[in-house]
């Protein structure tokens, strides 16, 4: 390998595949266990074994207790930024754990134990933050759903995960717009057949709502009368292998998956990443610009930052238009954040605005060390811009909901690789990333393929879907045997650099958000008068890719197709959410498709992106293109 000898990476990630045992076990004495595993890792459990099995623990315990009785009791642990609605609100650990331990008086008080599911569905406020730990506190599960989704997508989780209790908002705040959450919430219920005990409303001075007076309670008042009261939970003690959360993510089809995390497995992973890979020390800053209801947001908002001691910043606001480009840099200098973790498609939207990086110039970064970029490939262009402007290293590394940390990056606390454009860098430890045939057979270097993870995938990655392990088995370990199957694909260099290109499956990234083209086909066509549609994702400037459906009406419509292109676009915003950005759908007279019947999406997406494409072999008619070009004429 051509790589910097004095990174200590190639020696760290050699031997945490040749002794994992050894490896994790002393990554696991950085956590305050009631019970330490007596096995670190058990081939005999679970779907491809079990880390930390038998071993007893808290998540919140160590997020908060451990640093308010180890001094840091008055150092900050949260600082809430928000220009779109309330300012800067700080939290001490010794507050924050006031909080949680408040909360998790309040929610025992509804009768909600260990294992039990709460739902929820928040904007960005430091409330959910105390959720989510509360939950953790307790031993309840917590599931939460991203605030732009759709109360059908909220609806399918309810009923999945039958939450006892939820926790939500009267609202939540994007530039230029209120959502009122309650309605969707109000619906989602309604559609579901699991119904929650009771709600937990979070009344937001901005928009208030209507509370329906047997199910759902206010926050504040519940807060104040468990404080008046001096009510407070202790932690439950929890197995490791324990849920901590159930986080759903686009699968193939409309049914979103349930991504499990367990207890212990996160708590070593996430802390060891901290500051071998992010090379974050206690007492630090640490902004993650991601949402809680991604897992780049559960991960590095609200957990790893904790359970690490050091401060972490929650972002309600956008890179752009809050009030403006210099956003990110005002926040940055104001709370002294030593590193960003966000999304390629944040710094393309600051570009666009201020491309030659006027704003950047006029904050004080002079605390700020490294950016790190993640949820979507980061393009070369995005990356040298940000290098250039920032002067401080860039760092892609990728991810998926399911692994629950970074897969590959470059470990800064090791000591840097060289950065390839391109290239998230190195597996970290516990993943043996291979690029694999149909076969499952390793391809030569330099080779695309299947990328996969050599089972066991390290801790914090999913043990299973939540109550569907054969669904699991099926979708990641079935189809490369002892393999787990990322659904990426790609290639790795010479250096064993790996280079992440696309998805294998439906799967497209807006904007740093997954979203399934299947589950968009379906709510296209279960429009009336649509016959046959497909969706495929284009490019876009800004957000890397949007989707773009094409429809097929049938026989005998009489309506204008401009009537039903916007039916379509309205129906996926109601049935999915405004996060799709699903703004262009284009009535044509038929799909191409092969001799045997498939949509050639492919191509159909090579024509929309103005890239070289050639005519397939097995195209039924070839004509069917030229008309999709004309059709595409004048929209992309
Ligand atoms: N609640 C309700 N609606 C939401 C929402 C939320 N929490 N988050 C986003 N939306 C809405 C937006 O208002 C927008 O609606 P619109 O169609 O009415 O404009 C739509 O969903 C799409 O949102 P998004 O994809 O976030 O785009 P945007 O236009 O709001 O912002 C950028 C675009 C350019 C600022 C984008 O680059 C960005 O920063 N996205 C977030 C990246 C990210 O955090 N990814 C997570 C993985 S790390
Ligand atoms: P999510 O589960 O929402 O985090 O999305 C995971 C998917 O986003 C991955 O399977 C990739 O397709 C894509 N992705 C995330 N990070 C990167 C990255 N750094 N480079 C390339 N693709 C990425």
């Amino acid at each position: 390998m051509n790589i910097q000898d004095n990174s200590r990476y190639r020696e760290v990630h050699a031997r945490s595949l040749a002794d994992p045992e050894g490896f994790w076990g002393e990554a696991a004495r950085e956590i305050d266990w009631i019970e330490p595993a007596k096995k670190v890792f058990d081939p005999s459990l679970g779907l491809y074994g079990r880390w930390f099995a038998g071993a007893v623990v808290n998540t919140c315990y160590n997020a908060l207790d451990r640093h308010v009785a180890g001094g840091r009791a008055d150092q900050l642990a949260l600082i809430h930024d928000s220009p779109l609605d309330s300012g800067v609100t700080k939290f001490t650990y010794a507050q924050l754990l006031l909080e949680v331990k408040t909360l998790a008086a309040v929610m025992a008080d509804f009768g909600v134990t260990k294992g039990d599911r709460v739902i929820l569905y928040m904007p960005m406020v430091p409330q959910a933050v105390v959720a989510m730990l509360a939950c953790a506190r307790i031993g309840a599960v917590h599931s939460v759903v991203f605030g732009g989704f759709a109360a059908k997508e909220l609806a399918t989780r309810i009923e999945d995960a039958k939450p006892k209790l939820i926790f939500s908002a009267s609202c939540g705040i994007e530039p230029g717009r209120v959502v009122a959450y309650k309605p969707l919430l109000d619906e989602a219920i309604r559609l579901s057949s699991a119904k929650p005990q009771a709600c937990i409303i979070l009344q937001r001075a901005r928009q208030a709502c209507e509370l329906d007076s047997g199910r759902d309670h206010d926050w504040a008042e519940l807060r104040a009368a468990a404080i008046a009261a001096k009510k407070s939970a202790d932690c439950v003690p929890v197995l490791a292998t324990d849920p901590l959360y159930i986080l759903y993510t686009s699968g193939t089809t409309g049914v979103p998956k349930g991504v499990v995390r367990d207890n212990g497995g996160h708590l070593v992973a996430l802390k060891w990443s901290m500051f071998n890979l992010y090379g974050i020390k206690p007492g630090e800053v640490f902004w993650c610009g991601s949402d809680i209801g991604w897992v780049v947001g559960h991960s590095y908002i609200v957990y790893a930052p904790l359970f690490h001691g050091a401060t972490s910043i929650m972002y309600e606001g956008k890179p752009v238009g809050t009030p403006d480009a210099g956003a990110f840099w005002r926040v940055i200098s104001e709370h002294k954040a030593v590193s960003l973790f966000t999304a390629p498609t944040a710094f393309r939207a600051i570009k666009k605005e201020d491309p030659e990086g006027k704003l950047i110039r006029q904050y004080d970064l002079s605390a700020f060390r490294t950016l790190f970029l993640a949820g979507e490939r980061a393009d070369p262009p995005t990356v040298q811009w940000a290098e250039a402007q920032l002067q401080v290293p860039v760092i892609d590394h990728w991810w998926q909901t399911e692994t629950g940390w970074c897969i590959a990056g470059n470990p800064v606390g090791l000591g840097m690789l060289p950065v390839k454009h391109g290239s998230p860098t190195v597996p970290m430890p516990g993943y043996q990333v291979d690029v694999v045939d149909e076969a499952a057979k390793p391809v030569a270097a330099g080779t695309m393929g299947s990328i996969v993870i050599r089972l066991p995938l390290p801790p914090a990655c999913l043990p299973t879907l939540w109550e569907q392990d054969a669904r699991c088995k099926e979708a990641y370990f079935h189809e490369f045997p002892g393999y787990y199957k990322t659904s990426d694909a790609g290639y790795k260099d010479e250096d064993g650099y790996v280079f992440v290109m696309g998805r294998t499956d439906d799967i497209i990234n807006v904007a740093g958000h997954r979203l399934s083209t299947g589950g968009m086909e379906e709510i296209l066509a279960s429009h009336p008068d649509v016959a046959e549609c497909a969706v495929l994702g284009i490019k876009d400037a800004i957000k890397g890719e949007v989707p773009c459906g094409f429809l097929v009406l049938k026989a005998g419509v009489t309506r204008h197709q401009a009537d039903v292109e916007k039916d379509v676009v309205a129906l996926v915003r109601e049935k999915l959410g405004p996060v799709a950005a699903f703004k262009l759908a284009i009535v044509v007279g038929r799909l191409p498709k092969t001799r045997s019947g498939k949509i050639l999406r492919g191509t159909i997406k090579k024509i929309a992106d103005g890239a070289p494409w050639t005519m397939p072999a097995t195209i039924e008619d070839p004509k069917v293109l030229e008309e999709i070009g004309d059709a595409l004429k004048g929209r992309v």
